[in-house]
Parts: C-alpha cells; sequence; structure tokens
C-alpha cells in the first residue's frame, strides 16, 4: 500500500484565499486593514525565513505586518518596553514574538520566553501562548487556536478524515503543538475546529514505556518531537493517518519526525515534510490575526 499524500500546502492555500475574502469584507464594512507585529530577536537563519514567510503571507490575504527586529543583545526590559508599546499601539492587532528567543551572551540578563510571553497582550496573542489563552481553551471556550495544532485539525477536516471517536495518539508534549493537540482534539463541544475532536487521547513523550506498541494502536497518529525520522514504519498500524509535525535539518536536507519512505507504505494518509503541516501553521496565523482585529472593532 501507499499513502495517499495530504497536501497541507493546497488546503493552506485554500484557507489563505478564505481568510483574504474575509479580510475584504471586513475592510469593506469600513475597518482598518488587520495589522500584524511580528519581533524577531537575533540572526536566527530559520526565524528569519518564518517571519519573512509571514510577512508575505499577510501581504497576500490584505493583512498589514510590520517587522521589528531586535539585536541579539536586547536585554529583558528593552524587549518588555518594545511588547508593551505594541500592546498600547491601537492600529496593531496582533503580536508574535518568534521562537526561539536567543542565547544569551555571557554576563547578560537571560531573556526568559515565559515572561516574554506572559508580556503580550491577551487580547493581541495570536499565536495563543498566552496563559489566559491555553487556560480558555483547556476550559473548552477558546479566543484564539494555536496555529499548528489548529491547522493541524483543518487539514483532518478537509481531508475528510474523522477524529471523533478515534484514538490519536500525539508524540510529543510541548506548549506549542502536543500539549495544545492533545487537549483539542480531546474536546466535546465543536469549539476547537469543525465537527471534529471527540477524540480518544494518548499524549505520549520521550518517558512513555513500550511507545512503538502504544503508537501502533493509534488510528492517526501525529509526530511532534523534533527528532529526525523517530517514528518508523514498525511503529504505524496498517491504514492509519500519520501526521507529521518535524521539521529537522539534517545534512542540509529537511526531514520530518517520521520515516517517511517507510511510513508511507504502511499508512493510510501521511503529511508530506515538508509541504504538510508547515504551510498551515502559516495559514492560521492569518485566520488569528482576522479574528485579533474583529475582536478589538466590537
Ligand atoms: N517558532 C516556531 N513555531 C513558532 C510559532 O508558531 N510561533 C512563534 N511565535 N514562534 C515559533
Amino acid at each position: 500500500m501507499s499513502a495517499t499524500r495530504l497536501d497541507g500546502k493546497q488546503i493552506a492555500l485554500e484557507i489563505r484565499n478564505e481568510v483574504a475574502r474575509d479580510v475584504q469584507q471586513f475592510v469593506a464594512a469600513g475597518n482598518a486593514p488587520p495589522k500584524l507585529a511580528a519581533i524577531l530577536v537575533g540572526e536566527d537563519p530559520a526565524s528569519q525565513v518564518y517571519v519573512r514567510n509571514k510577512e508575505r503571507a499577510c501581504q497576500r490575504a490584505g493583512i498589514a505586518s510590520q517587522l521589528d527586529r531586535m539585536p541579539a543583545t536586547t536585554t529583558p526590559a528593552e524587549l518588555l518596553e518594545r511588547i508593551d508599546s505594541l500592546n498600547q499601539d491601537a492600529s496593531v492587532n496582533g503580536i508574535l514574538v518568534q521562537l526561539p528567543l536567543p542565547e544569551t551572551p555571557v554576563g547578560e540578563p537571560a531573556l526568559d520566553e515565559r515572561a516574554v510571553l506572559d508580556a503580550v497582550d491577551p487580547m493581541k496573542d495570536v499565536d495563543a501562548f498566552s496563559p489566559i489563552n491555553v487556560g480558555l481553551l483547556m476550559q473548552g471556550r477558546p479566543r484564539f487556536l494555536p496555529c499548528t495544532p489548529h491547522g493541524i485539525i483543518q487539514m483532518l477536516h478537509r481531508s475528510q478524515i474523522e477524529t471523533a471517536g478515534k484514538h490519536v495518539v500525539v508524540v510529543g508534549r510541548s506548549e506549542i503543538v502536543g500539549k495544545p493537540m492533545a487537549m483539542m482534539l480531546a474536546q466535546k463541544n465543536g469549539s476547537c475546529g469543525p465537527e471534529t475532536a471527540n477524540a480518544t487521547v494518548t499524549l505520549a513523550h520521550s518517558r512513555t514505556q513500550n511507545l512503538a506498541e502504544i503508537c501502533r494502536t493509534a488510528d492517526i497518529l501525529i509526530a511532534a518531537v523534533g527528532r529526525p525520522e523517530m517514528i518508523r514504519g514498525n511503529m504505524i498500524r496498517p491504514g492509519a493517518v500519520v501526521v507529521d509535525v518535524g521539521i529537522n535539518r539534517v545534512d542540509d536536507r529537511l526531514v520530518g519526525d517520521v520515516a517517511f519512505a517507510e511510513a508511507e507504505q504502511v499508512a493510510s494518509a501521511i503529511t508530506p515534510v515538508p509541504g504538510g503541516v508547515g504551510p498551515l501553521t502559516i495559514a492560521m496565523l492569518l485566520h488569528n490575526t482576522l479574528l485579533a482585529a474583529k475582536l478589538q472593532a466590537r
């Protein structure tokens, strides 16, 4: 068997077109175009690419964007001050601090990621990283849905892959993907995306015993561990759906967390890397930026 490839690029394009159409309507109703402000601290090459892609995607959707570049030597006070000025700026609807924050030069105070993310106004928190937004999500009444897990839910739904009643194994417990993904899939009230959720979820991680065995019980396997090709073909139940969130650089090649060539022999559907989950994250960021503008326009 050779698995169907889930075309994240195509689905992301569809969503981006929908957002662009909704932005047009929003502006036609007399509102200013939504605006996203991104802060990039330091020179991390991958982050530079991500931020540039986000700016380009905003532009194509009719969303205004601004990028604040700050040097790797930025102090916590300087960064918090910049965030506060964006919080106060009524023309800015969404704020995104690109992660990871740079390593600290010796002797400089550390940039505490938590403290930085906590400083973003929860109404402008388009990444959905603030404790308020995480809490609302946990309670099944989200304001913003975190972009990558929301993109995955959209992709499954738009590919007619049902999650209700299914066993989903999420491998990886990061704050950005694994944890919120598990929570969203388990929701019962449709708050976390269209008619999906209602899944039975296992959240596996680096300390999980019998990982291969547990993975083999998954109807849908979501790999978000950040370890190249850690999920092998023999960890996948024949006919399972495999979603690969990993983007790992190995010898100048991008590989996922799943050994693709093995997995596609076993799975019924699988996301490629690149061109799978990645493009959806940006599409859902645009969605959240429009949502932020709508919430602030009320
Ligand atoms: N770095 C990697 N993924 C993300 C993301 O979704 N948001 C932000 N702000 N930084 C990231």
